[in-house]
């Protein structure tokens, strides 16, 4: 049965939706270490390079050949040559695993939501987490029990996200994030404003504007920077452009894309502050050396945190909560992205509905988490976020270069951008995406071979 042809109701829905996407985990835990590990302040300078020289640039092209084809990406990359089709199966495949790993995560994510209130991870989280969450264990028979717990908050994301796909993209996404994007937006401003009144703030958001210099002629600083922009702004994996796909005619798609981008980075920069000087409070409470607590990841939000909430006395109860909500909502709303580029490509290969197609992607999916949820997969999740952090995104990115930069006539991009934008792009843009994305993505890639054999 194949479908009307769906648009986004406003372009408030489609912003929020596109904000949401971007707004993930990766901006809350992910960005204050590398900030932290790359200069401090100074790592501003090669962040915004990135972000205008190669974020913006990228997801321009998403959002032109989205808008332009009104297509998913199979339909796209077949249009374009029958040859190229598998090549949209690869990418839509990784968005289905980094679906499924994402998941896993959220679902981690509201064990704690539930624990904060109470603190119920005890005086130890960090041997909490390991041995009630990972269930790591020494033992081979316990590497396989699952935590009915973890199985079930797994599930209950996955829930979620099936309840919302599953609806009328304006229903469905449109309203959702509409709803939790500026809540989310409204807890960090709470998070942060109260963050800054705790003794010791200083100690950690001064190290966000205490620059150092010397960080900016190392090339390293200047690719942590791009692959920053990359993770954050979900580059790659054609969320950007499934989602453009459903513009009405006559949208501005340049300013659009702009204040996306935007956006998403103003969100991280303003969530580290509250990152940092909590963790200032903490160095200053414990006596704990700054730079041991600025981890990342898990170990970041399910260790550091809790005993960070610990250490706040009854504050931690609020703040604590808060803060799992909004790695919560911020991880709902780029999972429905992962999950929007699957569905719509299969319900649009296959001719099947929507709804079908939701439900046997999310039983699949749901299967897959359970092995990455405890115990041995969640060392595979490990390897997993490393593997997709450096070589599936940029993989995905230079696929698109080469495709639409050197295959397709880039020019009929550049007309697609410009028609209704108040901003416009030309040959500087064209360089960008054929030559100087896919050098970065080749010295990128060298780099990382590099330091993994020495
Ligand atoms: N941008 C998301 C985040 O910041 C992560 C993500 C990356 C999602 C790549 C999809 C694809 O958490």
């Amino acid at each position: 049965m194949s479908e009307k042809r769906i648009e986004w109701n406003s372009n408030f829905a489609f912003m929020m939706a596109m904000i949401g996407s971007a707004v993930g985990l990766g901006n809350i835990w992910r960005f204050p270490n590398v900030l932290y590990s790359n200069g401090g302040g100074s790592f501003m300078i090669p962040y915004i390079v990135s972000l205008f020289l190669l974020g913006i640039s990228f997801v321009l092209v998403e959002y032109a050949v989205g808008f332009r084809f009104k297509k998913s990406i199979g339909r796209i990359l077949f249009s374009i040559s029958k040859k190229l089709e598998p090549i949209a199966w690869f990418i839509v495949l990784i968005v289905f695993l980094i679906t499924t790993y994402y998941v896993c995560v959220v679902g981690w994510d509201l064990i704690y939501v539930v624990l904060s209130f109470t603190k119920a991870w005890g005086a130890n989280p960090d041997t909490f987490f390991a041995s009630n969450v990972l269930q790591a264990t020494d033992s081979i028979s316990g590497i396989f029990q699952i935590v009915p717990i973890v199985l079930a908050s797994v599930f209950a994301i996955w829930f979620m996200i099936w309840f919302i796909v599953k609806r009328d993209l304006n229903d469905g996404i449109g309203n959702v994030s509409k709803i939790l994007l500026p809540t989310l937006c409204l807890m960090v401003v709470i998070i942060v404003v109260f963050s800054l009144t705790l003794p010791g703030a200083s100690i950690g958001y001064t190290q966000i504007f205490t620059p150092d210099w010397n960080a900016l002629t190392n090339l390293n600083v200047w690719l942590a920077a791009f692959g920053q922009i990359v993770f954050s702004l979900s580059l790659g994996m054609a969320i950007a452009m499934t989602y453009a796909s459903y513009l009405p005619e006559k949208s501005r798609l340049i300013d659009s894309a702009v204040t996306v981008a935007f956006s998403n980075s103003a969100f991280e920069v303003f969530n580290s502050i509250g990152i940092f000087s909590i963790l200032g409070f903490m160095a200053l409470s414990t006596k704990i050396p700054f730079d041991q607590l600025v981890t990342e990841g898990t170990g970041l939000a399910f260790v550091v945190f809790p005993q960070v909430f610990n250490t706040m006395g009854p504050m931690g109860s609020i703040i604590g909560p808060l803060f799992f909500i909004c790695i919560l909502f911020a991880g709902i709303t780029s999972a429905i992205a992962l999950l929007e580029v699957v569905t719509y490509a299969i319900s649009e290969k296959f001719n099947i509905e929507r709804k079908r197609t939701v439900t046997v992607i999310c039983i699949v999916g749901f299967l897959i988490s359970t092995m990455f949820a405890t115990g041995i997969g969640s060392t595979i999740l490990g390897a997993f976020d490393a593997f997709l952090n450096n070589f599936a995104l940029l993989l995905g990115i230079l696929i698109e270069c080469i495709i639409f930069g050197w295959i397709y006539d880039f020019n009929k991009l550049i007309e697609t951008l410009n028609k209704d934008s108040r901003i416009k792009v030309g040959k500087t843009w064209k360089a960008v995406i054929k030559y100087i994305l896919p050098i970065c993505i080749a010295v990128l890639w060298i780099q990382g071979v590099y330091s993994t054999i020495t």
